[in-house]
């Protein structure tokens, strides 16, 4: 296992940028699964893994003046990023903390919610991160994770480079000890974890001609790069020219292009 400590797709500026971007168009899930869990005003939230913005400021929106939200990343760079976005829109509920989502050393059993969204798919033994997340939770309080499952990253008609693509992603995850099926094993990780009342959405993405995350794999493209050529997996011209096969077969409009599932599960602590 090499570097499975590391956020698997790097921490470059694009990849921070394109996190920002993510999280406005995954807004609308967020919402929703908010709403299945019923978060209340004056709520006491924690989102692990924030990341650049994460959904610190639907949270914030959600638990009102009265409530608090504290996001909890690893990277500093996107504690920054996350600071920054937060005083830029005069949020004042939310602080953001660096740390380890794995050993907070955050208050046991004090948090209404705790909640992270792609983030397990994202290191290796994810059950510490449900674990930790659980401890946080208070007696009666809910824990919530959305993650994706590399089963129907899919697209029509086949195209090799695609196939290519996704073979790397996850030879590359299983060599770092990430597990990009995580997904559909995330109700069984909260019912192992010790939650009762464990309910899933199962979520699947078409993406159309003029949605902006049907570019997605090119993004992960270019954060592989660095490792395949360093692990000598693939020569650079031949990763560019499947590169560049991969997006024509994107740009074309008539490609279908699928992406997910990806799973919302949560559950309640027993009180
Ligand atoms: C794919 S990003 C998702 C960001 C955010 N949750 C969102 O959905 O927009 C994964 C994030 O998890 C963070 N992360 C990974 N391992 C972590 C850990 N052990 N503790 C805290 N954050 C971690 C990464 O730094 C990265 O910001």
């Amino acid at each position: 296992m090499t570097g499975g400590d590391e956020y698997f797709l790097g921490c470059r500026r694009a990849e921070q940028e394109r996190l920002q971007r993510q999280a406005e168009q995954l807004g609308p899930e967020a919402v929703r699964l908010l709403d299945d869990i019923g978060l209340p005003t004056g709520a006491r939230v924690l989102e692990i893994g924030c990341g650049p913005r994460g959904c610190l400021d639907l949270l914030s929106a959600r638990v009102g003046p009265s409530g608090s939200v504290t996001g909890v990343e690893k990277s500093e760079e996107a504690v920054v990023l996350a600071r920054k976005f937060v005083a830029e829109r005069g949020i004042r509920n939310v602080e953001v903390l660096c740390g380890d989502a794995r050993s907070t050393g955050l208050p046991r059993a004090s948090f209404d919610l705790v909640t992270a969204r792609l983030v397990l798919v994202n290191v290796p033994s994810p059950e510490q991160i449900v674990s930790e997340a659980v401890a946080l939770a208070r007696p009666g309080g809910a824990v919530a994770f959305h993650e994706v499952d590399w089963a129907a990253m899919i697209c029509d008609p086949p195209s090799p480079a695609w196939n290519t693509f996704v073979e790397l992603f996850v030879t590359q995850s299983a060599k770092n000890g990430i597990d990009p099926f995580v997904g559909r094993k995330l109700p069984r990780l909260l019912r192992s974890a010790g939650l009762v009342d464990v309910r899933v959405h199962p979520i699947i993405h078409v993406h159309p001609p003029t949605d902006p995350r049907r570019t997605i794999f090119l993004n992960f493209a270019d954060n592989l790069r660095e490792r395949v050529l360093a692990q000598n997996l693939m020569a650079e011209a031949t990763f560019m020219d499947l590169k560049e096969a991969l997006r024509q077969h994107i740009d074309n409009p008539n490609t279908l292009v699928v992406h997910g599932p990806y799973f919302q599960a949560w559950g309640r602590k027993p009180a």
